[in-house]
């Protein structure tokens, strides 16, 4: 029997997804993903692929199918580790599209309606403007309460759907009696919104039409030099952090997280010397930081029955952990258990 005397304070929990929309960009790596990789030894971390969020707007299947695989790889790419932290794919997990109904009753039309990102999307999908898409906060504040976390690791874009988690977990609270952990975003402030290469006051997204605002996670090293030489700065020809040079801010934040430097340090580094210069260092930089990650996407990639496996895995011990917070609300409902 443990002894609860030395037993070890809790550790905090944490938990984030990413959609499988495409390969990641350099933004959600800075913005989010490097941070649960830094943050999985300090924090319980439960991290997942959140392929029902991406059929809100329309997927094409076999496209669809590939893209999960790709993004479950890229996570065990980066360095997050099953063994600590808890891995898996969204829609192997009955329990959110559950909990997500049970939290539509608790959210109301004009809480839903004020979200920027359902505002953007549905100019952007006017063809496609579904009940999904509308309750899209609804499926993520599921996504986390399930598993009650302390902390939200996210990228600056997503602080107002964390807010209106914060604001469900506290009505149901309300409403039933202690159900839920009210988490906090947890956004670090260097890189939590990464700018375009191309227009560096918006942030950079994978889903721009221009390929040369935004640095792949699987680019190769002449195309993220390439890209990096054609981002726009501006006339100074000084590199220094200031305001109103949003492209070289940019960049001083991309090479800082890239390289561990500060901004003094990468002021110091290029005092007297050009852009092109500091263009090539960034790139060369994001290159060295990008290329073991890519090497192990490819070993990931070719074995297809080690992926499904760890899938698998991630899936049963999630959907254990996500049961136990929807039997509790449900028995507070009313609902009969058996
Ligand atoms: P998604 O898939 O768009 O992005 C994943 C993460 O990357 C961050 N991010 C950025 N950070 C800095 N600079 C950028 N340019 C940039 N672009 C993206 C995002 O903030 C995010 O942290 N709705 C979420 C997915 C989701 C989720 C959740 C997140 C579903 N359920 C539960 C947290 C908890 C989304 O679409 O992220």
């Amino acid at each position: 029997m443990c002894n609860p005397v030395n037993e070890a304070p809790r550790k905090k929990r944490m938990l984030s997804c990413i959609q499988p929309t495409g390969t990641p960009t350099l933004g959600n790596y800075l913005g989010a993903l490097k941070n649960w990789v830094d943050l999985q030894d300090e924090f319980e971390g439960a991290f997942a692929v959140a392929d029902l969020h991406a059929i809100t707007v329309r997927q094409e299947p076999a496209k669809l199918r590939r893209q999960i695989a790709e993004m479950f790889s890229l996570l065990l790419s980066i360095g997050l580790d099953p063994e600590k932290s808890l891995l898996f794919v969204q829609s192997q997990v009955p329990a959110h599209t559950e909990l997500c109904w049970l939290l539509a009753c608790c959210t109301q039309f004009g809480e839903l309606s004020r979200m920027t990102q359902f505002k953007d999307k549905s100019q952007k999908h006017a063809d496609n403007i579904n009940l999904g898409l509308f309750a899209y906060p609804t499926l993520m504040a599921a996504d986390i309460l399930l598993y009650q976390p302390d902390y939200v690791p996210v990228g600056a874009d997503q602080k107002q759907h964390c807010e209106l988690t914060r604001d469900i977990a506290t009505r149901v609270n309300g409403v039933y009696g202690n159900v839920f952990t009210v988490p906090e975003p947890y956004i670090m402030k260097a890189c939590a919104r990464v700018r375009s290469l191309q227009a560096p006051t918006q942030k950079m997204s994978k889903s721009d039409e221009n390929q040369n605002s935004y640095i792949s996670l699987l680019d190769d090293r002449d195309t993220i030099v390439r890209k990096f030489k054609r981002a726009v700065t501006d006339s100074e020809a000084s590199v220094r952090y200031a305001e109103g040079k949003d492209g070289i801010n940019n960049l001083m934040e991309i090479y800082g997280a890239a390289t561990g430097r500060s901004f003094e340090e990468i002021e110091r580094e290029f005092d007297g010397r050009g852009y092109g210069d500091f263009k090539l260092a960034v790139g060369e930089a994001v290159a060295d930081m990008l290329s073991p990650i890519q090497e192990k996407f490819a070993t990931y990639m070719g074995d297809r029955a080690q992926l499904e496996a760890l899938m698998k895995t991630g899936a049963e011990h999630a959907q254990y952990v996500a049961n136990r917070t929807v039997q509790k609300l449900k028995k507070k409902m009313g609902f009969v258990l058996l």
